[in-house]
């Protein structure tokens, strides 16, 4: 394909508004697929992008198209639309030229169109407005239109309305990529210059890196270094993803796709990497700002024995999420384990369902925190900051968009569900970071019978104290077996106490079933009652079961 024929383009929407049904009918009408089977969200591969209808990963294809008489090689990346998922998208748009803006027609402008939007923007590249569902009863592309040319300034008559659902008028999205959006600005003449703006792992072949070619050719068998970490490979396959990886010998300037190169180690396809061919070093690509995790967790084996297991699962699937961070950590409750960082709990809960299903692993993760930056000082003097508007928008009659301040401990739990209940689902929500704001948090303590637990001691904002050291209170009563003495649970900031609950005294006698002089029964009985011990904790003169600990500090 000359360059000139080659169309990269992305996919962006809000989440729902249609992306990924609109790529199965784009990869129908280019015969990439059968028409005849039930084709339902093929791009999204993975089990929870199937089970909870949404996609967590950008995937890639190739289309070939032919349009008046000349045949076009289409590369869509596919991306995800909900917030959590952003970093994957202003990759997917480093590799493109031009966007298919995709907007409900019925919902109209949401929080992730006006985000996505601006990440296609800020990449200068085109921007194609597609209203779907024009299908619906309640539809309104009219409405949609004039948003449009209100928020983003296009002109009305450049939307196109579709029905990526019954596909209709979908074969004038293909004929707009190839009319709107240039071909990519590249060389092949010059030595290859290739960036990875993806990778995943395969177990039997290793690191498959996602590549766009700026400049030149990579065949197979040729020697490539890696501008990150200047080690040489040997190109073993390249090829198209069509979109199941098909191997072509040779990928050129303007393609997108994929490399296989025996890089083993996590470390080595850094995602926004340059590829160039040995002893033809070249200016590396600009890389992208890394992700920023917002939501902290604490992720632990079930079973200490599994933590090699678990290890090497975390390294592959982040292989394939580069956005997650992973510190080690250990717990005295729960053993050696890690600190996770994730864009939010929603992407928290994706990898950890992934670790569950594609790596059978059996983990326990903490109660999500976000993270603080601590002043050491003798008063926190300064007012605590709640919500504070910064900015509103009338997108039209009955939409607003606003804009606040928030401490983002106050979102990342239940914000956005509250927030969908209380506007019956019509409202939409998007957030970014705004730096560190001064806040009035304190250290709680948890006590038992006055002795600190120090597995369980948290940051909490000062308003929020009492009702977190009451939830905690009430957890551990609730897990905690009585004992031969009173245990008061006392949650305390500092000297004061915020909240208070007793476990009562229980006499338990082992042997009291045993009546006679039956020896060796009584020492079996000791002897079980010794080993239940060597699970306990001691706090104290409290016994103190370990999983009383995991029970508390789950997020279910
Ligand atoms: P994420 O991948 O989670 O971001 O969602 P998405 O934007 O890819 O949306 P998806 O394609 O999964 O579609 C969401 C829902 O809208 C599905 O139930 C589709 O069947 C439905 N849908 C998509 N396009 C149309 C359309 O043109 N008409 C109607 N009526 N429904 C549509």
């Amino acid at each position: 394909f000359l360059v000139e024929d080659i169309r990269n383009f992305s996919i962006i929407a809000h989440v729902d508004h249609g992306k990924s049904t609109l790529a199965d009918r784009l990869l129908e009408l280019t015969g990439t697929i059968d028409k005849t089977k039930n084709n339902k969200q093929v791009l999204d591969k993975l089990q929870v992008e199937r089970e909870r209808g949404i996609t967590v990963k950008a995937q890639t294809a190739s289309l070939f198209y032919s349009f008046q008489g000349k045949q076009y090689l289409l590369n869509l990346i596919d991306t995800p639309g909900h917030v959590d998922f952003s970093y994957e998208v202003s990759r997917s748009l480093s590799a493109c030229q031009g966007v298919l803006l995709v907007i409900d027609a019925n919902e109209g402008i949401q929080a992730q169109t006006v985000a996505n939007f601006f990440l296609a923007f800020e990449a200068q590249l085109t921007v194609i407005p597609v209203i779907n569902k024009i299908d619906l009863k309640n539809a309104d592309p009219d409405m949609v239109e004039k948003q449009i040319e209100k928020v983003f300034d296009i002109p009305s008559d450049e939307c196109i309305k579709i029905s990526a659902k019954l596909g209709t008028n979908v074969e004038s999205v293909l004929q707009a990529v190839i009319e709107r959006i240039p071909p990519p600005k590249v060389h092949r003449k010059n030595p290859l210059r290739a960036l990875v703006f993806d990778s995943t792992f395969d177990q039997y072949r290793g690191v498959i890196a996602n590549v766009a070619l700026f400049d030149g050719v990579v065949s197979k068998g040729d020697k490539i270094v890696s501008a990150h970490n200047q080690k040489t490979y040997e190109v073993n396959e390249v090829g198209v993803l069509n979109p199941n990886e098909k191997s072509t010998h040779k990928l050129y300037a303007g393609q997108v796709g994929y490399l296989i190169a025996g890089m083993k180690d996590v470390t080595e396809a850094q995602i926004g990497d340059t590829l160039y061919l040995h002893n033809h070093p070249v200016e590396p690509l600009p890389g992208f700002k890394s992700a920023k995790p917002m939501v902290f967790a604490g992720m632990y084996p079930v079973d200490q024995s599994e933590y090699n297991n678990l290890k090497s699962a975390i390294e592959k699937l982040t292989l394939n999420d580069s956005s997650v961070t992973v510190h080690r950590d250990s717990s005295l409750a729960l053993g050696a384990g890690w600190r996770l960082g994730f864009l939010g709990l929603l992407h928290m809960e994706v990898f950890n369902q992934r670790l569950e299903q594609e790596y059978n692993a059996a983990v326990i993760l903490t109660t999500p925190t976000v993270p603080y930056k601590a002043v050491l000082s003798s008063a926190k003097l300064i007012k605590a900051r709640r919500a504070v508007q910064q900015n509103m928008m009338f997108i039209d009659q009955s939409r607003v968009m606003l804009k606040y301040l928030f401490p983002l401990n106050e979102i990342v739990v239940d914000f956005y569900d509250s927030l969908k209940s209380l506007s019956s689902g019509y409202a939409s929500f998007d957030y970014e970071d705004a730096g560190y704001q001064t806040a009035e948090l304190v250290k709680m303590d948890i006590l038992l019978n006055g002795n600190i637990v120090e597995e369980l001691v948290t940051i909490v904002h000062k308003d929020k104290a009492h009702t977190v050291g009451k939830t905690i209170c009430e957890r551990l009563k609730d897990t905690l077996p009585r004992q031969l003495f009173e245990i008061a649970i006392q949650a305390a900031i500092g000297s004061k106490i915020v909240a208070r609950e007793t476990v009562k005294p229980y006499r338990k006698n082992v042997l009291a079933k045993c009546y006679g002089g039956d020896i060796t029964r009584k020492m079996k009985l000791l002897k079980r009652q010794a080993e239940g011990k060597k699970r306990m904790r001691k706090i104290g003169n409290i016994e103190v079961p370990k999983d009383a600990f995991i029970k508390v500090l789950k997020t279910q």
